[in-house]
């Protein structure tokens, strides 16, 4: 990212959240459950599956893990009773893993109970790299004691990944692979753009020759092509991938991976707690963040 990127981004984060908000809304459903009810309802409208996020991320007190808890609950019930075509993406951090690993275990434990009555499946969503390791260890836990309807992602910004999938693949995990939308140090982390492409390819690859069900989630061409590439050489079929991308990003893009006859998930979040997300989502199209500031001086 350029300086003048860099400076009107950590100048955004200083501004009312009332002047953010109109362009947040651009990435999130809504704040309420019914919001992002009717966004999937649209997008299984138009063939292709959701997963709905209550956006939050670490919260610093039991009570609040155990809301986010509840809120995810009702996610799964009006799944099932809309009849909708959707799953459930949780954040760590939200279930309270920094507040005690334990407690944070059997929130979630609870919550993919209550999945699997619906026959429904929770992703883990990876956050910033001070939850790596403990998100991989509570993956795998779940793991060995018999969950089967849960997935983890892997973030091919970080050097540790390939050595993680290592493990997942012998574990035949459920892996959504992304990009990493955190900011991490050069010692851990990949910087340069085509070092983290180069590095998603070879993971993809690696995951789709482990037999592992990949959620392959970017709306980057170079790598739309790279595994639309892979799917024909190794003859995959439908049920063992699916494409993954955000609301409110390259729309288009969505509907022609459809139209070649590929599945496609959206990341649907909604919530109060939409802050946090909207600042990455902002990283990753400064001009949307050129918009928010200049719309503090139009005086719109
Ligand atoms: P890149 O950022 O290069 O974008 C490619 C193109 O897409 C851009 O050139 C632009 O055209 C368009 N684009 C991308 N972002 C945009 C935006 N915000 N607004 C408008 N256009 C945009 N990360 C993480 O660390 N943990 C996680 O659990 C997840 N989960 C997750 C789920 C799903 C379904 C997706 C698609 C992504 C994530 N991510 C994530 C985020 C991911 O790590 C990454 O930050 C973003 O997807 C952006 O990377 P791309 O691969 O899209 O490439």
């Amino acid at each position: 990212m350029n300086l003048a990127n860099q400076f009107i981004l950590s100048a955004i984060q200083l501004l009312p959240r009332p002047v953010v908000k109109p362009f947040a809304m651009r990435y999130i459903a809504g704040e309420e459950l019914d919001d992002a009810v009717r966004v999937v309802k649209v997008i299984n409208s138009k063939h292709m599956m959701g997963t709905m996020d209550v956006l939050g991320e670490n919260v610093s007190t039991r009570e609040e893990s155990l809301e986010a808890v509840r809120e995810c609950e009702e996610v799964l019930h009006s799944i099932h009773e809309s009849h909708l075509d959707a799953n459930v993406s949780i954040k760590l951090t939200q279930f309270g893993l920094k507040i005690d690993k334990e407690f944070c275990h059997s929130n979630v434990m609870h919550l993919l109970e209550v999945a699997s009555g619906y026959k429904n499946f929770v992703r883990i969503d990876m956050e910033d790299s001070s939850t790596t390791s403990d998100t991989l260890k509570l993956y795998e836990r779940l793991r060995s004691g018999g969950c089967e309807n849960v997935g983890v992602v892997i973030q091919a910004n970080m050097r540790r990944s390939e050595e993680d999938i290592q493990k997942l693949i012998s574990m035949k995990a459920n892996v959504r692979l992304c990009k990493g939308a955190y900011i991490e140090p050069e010692d851990i982390a990949f910087q340069g753009k085509e070092e983290i492409r180069l590095n998603f390819l070879k993971l993809l690859k690696m995951l789709l020759d482990g037999k592992c069900y990949v959620g392959i989630a970017t709306h980057d061409d170079f790598l739309i092509d790279g595994a639309y590439q892979y799917i024909q050489e190794m003859n995959l079929q439908k049920s063992d991938y699916e494409f993954q991308m955000l609301y409110g990003v390259r729309i288009k893009l969505r509907d022609k991976i459809v139209a070649d006859g590929h599945r496609l998930r959206v990341y649907v979040p909604f919530g109060q707690q939409w802050y946090a997300y909207s600042i990455r989502r902002f990283k990753e199209n400064p001009q949307i963040a050129w918009y928010v500031f200049q719309a503090l001086f139009s005086g719109d």
